[in-house]
C-alpha cells in the first residue's frame, strides 16, 4: 500500500516542481494543501493545476479570518515589527499553515508533510518547530533543502516534466499575505541599489501618490482595529481598506537589512501599507492610556514576542504567556486614532480614548493648572541625589590626585 505525503502547495514553481519530484522519489500518493490567507490567489486555478500535476486530493482552506483574528491581532497588540522595521507578515502566517497540514495530516492517515523551504531562510524553522511539537511523530520532509537545486536546474526539470512554469522572466521571490507583501531575490540582492519600481504591487511611489492628504480615523476597542471612519468595519474588511488607502498614498514601503534567524544579514523588500498605519495608530493610543511603567515594561515584553513569533517558535508556551500580559493591558486600549496620510507618510494627528490619562489641567503651561510646581522642586533633590552624591566625590578624588 502507498503511503501519503502533504505537500503545502502554493501553485507557484517551487512547489509544483515538488509534486512531481516527490512522486517520482518515493511512489506515494501526494496530497495538496493550499490556503488563502488574503494573497488574493484564484484557490480554484490552484487546485486544477495540482490535479494537473496528479495528485490524489487537494485542500483548499480559507484561512483569512482566522489568520486575522488568531495571528495578526495578537501581532498589533504586541506592536510586532522585528528589529523596529518589519511587520513579520509571513512570519505570522506559517504557524497557521503547519499547523493545518498537521490536521489534515492526521485525518489522511499521512506518513509526513512536505514543504518547499529552502535551508537558507526563517520559513524552514517555522514549519518545522510547529509541525514536529505538534505532531512529533509526523516526518517533516523540505526536499529544496535537501537537494539544492538552482533556479535554472529547476526550471529544466520543470520542462522536461511538463511542469507549466510561470512568470519565466520573473527573478524575484514573492509571499504575500493579508498583512504584508515581501519581496526577493534578483537585483534587490545588491543593499546599495534602490529597488526598481516594477516589484511594488500594492503601493504607488510618494512622488505619483495624490498631492493632497487624506485623513482617516482609526477606532480601536480592547487595543484591536474595529472601525475605520466612524464605520465598523470586519477584520478583514478592515484591514482589506486600510492597505489600499494607504497604499494609495504610497505608504507602507520597507527596505530592510534583516538579521534572520540562521545568521544570514539580507536585503528585504515589503510593501505593508496596513500593518505600518495600524501599528503605528495602536502604539500611539497605548501612549495615552497606558502608565509610563507599563509602557517601558510592557515593551520588552513586545520585543520579546515578536522575537519569537520571528524565530518560528509560535508554538512555544512563552508566548500565551507574554500575551496574558499583553491582554491585561489592552483592556484599556481604546479609542480614536487620526492619521495623515501623504505622500509614503502615514502621521499620527491625532487620538482620543474615554481611558485617556492625558490630563490637561496637569499638562498646561496656562497660570490655572491643578499642577502645584513647588513639590518640583523637593522631587528634583530627590531624584538628582545619588547623582549629586557620586559627582562630589568624582571631583574629590580628581582635586585629591593633584595634589
Ligand atoms: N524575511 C521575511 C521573513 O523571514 C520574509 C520571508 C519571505 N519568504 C519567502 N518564502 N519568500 O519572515
Amino acid at each position: 500500500m502507498k503511503d501519503t505525503i502533504i505537500l503545502a502547495y502554493s501553485g507557484g514553481l517551487d512547489t509544483s516542481v515538488l509534486i512531481k519530484w516527490l512522486q517520482e522519489k518515493y511512489k506515494d500518493d501526494i496530497i495538496t494543501v493550499t490556503m488563502e490567507l488574503g494573497q488574493q490567489i484564484d484557490l480554484k486555478k490552484v487546485e486544477e493545476k495540482a490535479h494537473n500535476l496528479g495528485v490524489k486530493k487537494h485542500y483548499s482552506i480559507d484561512a483569512e479570518e482566522e489568520f486575522v483574528l488568531k495571528h495578526v491581532f495578537p501581532a498589533i497588540k504586541a506592536n510586532a515589527l522585528y528589529e523596529g522595521k518589519y511587520p513579520i507578515s509571513t512570519a505570522l502566517g506559517r504557524p497557521l499553515i503547519a499547523s493545518k497540514m498537521v490536521e489534515i495530516a492526521e485525518k489522511e492517515g499521512a506518513i509526513a508533510v512536505a514543504h518547499g523551504c529552502t535551508g537558507k531562510g526563517n520559513d524552514q524553522v517555522r514549519f518545522d518547530v510547529t509541525i514536529k511539537s505538534l505532531a512529533p511523530k509526523l516526518k517533516v520532509m523540505a526536499p529544496v533543502r535537501e537537494w539544492g537545486l538552482s533556479r535554472e536546474e529547476e526550471i529544466k526539470y520543470a520542462k522536461e516534466k511538463g511542469i507549466p512554469i510561470p512568470h519565466l522572466s520573473d527573478p524575484y521571490s514573492i509571499d504575500q499575505n493579508l498583512w504584508g507583501r515581501s519581496i526577493e531575490c534578483g537585483c534587490l540582492e545588491n543593499p546599495e541599489q534602490e529597488p526598481p519600481e516594477e516589484i511594488y504591487e500594492w503601493t504607488v511611489s510618494p512622488e505619483k501618490a495624490p498631492d493632497k492628504p487624506e485623513y482617516i480615523t482609526i477606532k480601536f476597542e480592547d487595543g484591536i482595529p474595529c472601525a475605520l471612519n466612524g464605520e465598523n468595519l470586519n477584520p478583514v474588511a478592515l484591514i482589506e481598506k486600510v492597505n489600499k488607502i494607504a497604499g494609495k498614498h504610497g505608504v507602507g514601503r520597507i527596505d530592510h537589512v534583516e538579521d534572520r534567524l540562521v545568521g544570514i544579514k539580507s536585503r528585504e523588500i515589503y510593501e505593508c501599507p496596513a500593518a505600518l498605519v495600524l501599528l503605528e495608530a495602536h502604539k500611539d493610543l497605548e501612549k495615552l492610556v497606558l502608565t509610563r511603567h507599563e509602557l517601558m515594561f510592557k515593551q520588552q515584553i513586545d520585543d520579546k514576542w515578536t522575537f519569537l513569533v520571528y524565530t518560528g517558535l509560535w508554538i512555544d508556551p512563552l508566548r500565551e504567556a507574554l500575551e496574558a500580559f499583553i491582554n491585561k493591558t489592552q483592556e484599556r486600549v481604546c479609542g480614536e486614532v487620526k492619521m495623515k496620510l501623504y505622500k509614503g507618510n502615514a502621521q499620527v494627528v491625532g487620538r482620543s480614548s474615554p481611558m485617556s490619562l492625558y490630563d490637561k489641567n496637569l499638562a498646561t503651561y496656562d497660570v490655572k493648572t491643578s499642577f502645584d510646581q513647588s513639590y518640583s522642586e523637593g522631587f528634583i533633590e530627590l531624584w538628582g541625589l545619588p547623582t549629586k552624591v557620586a559627582n562630589i566625590l568624582k571631583e574629590k578624588v580628581k582635586k585629591e590626585e593633584k595634589c
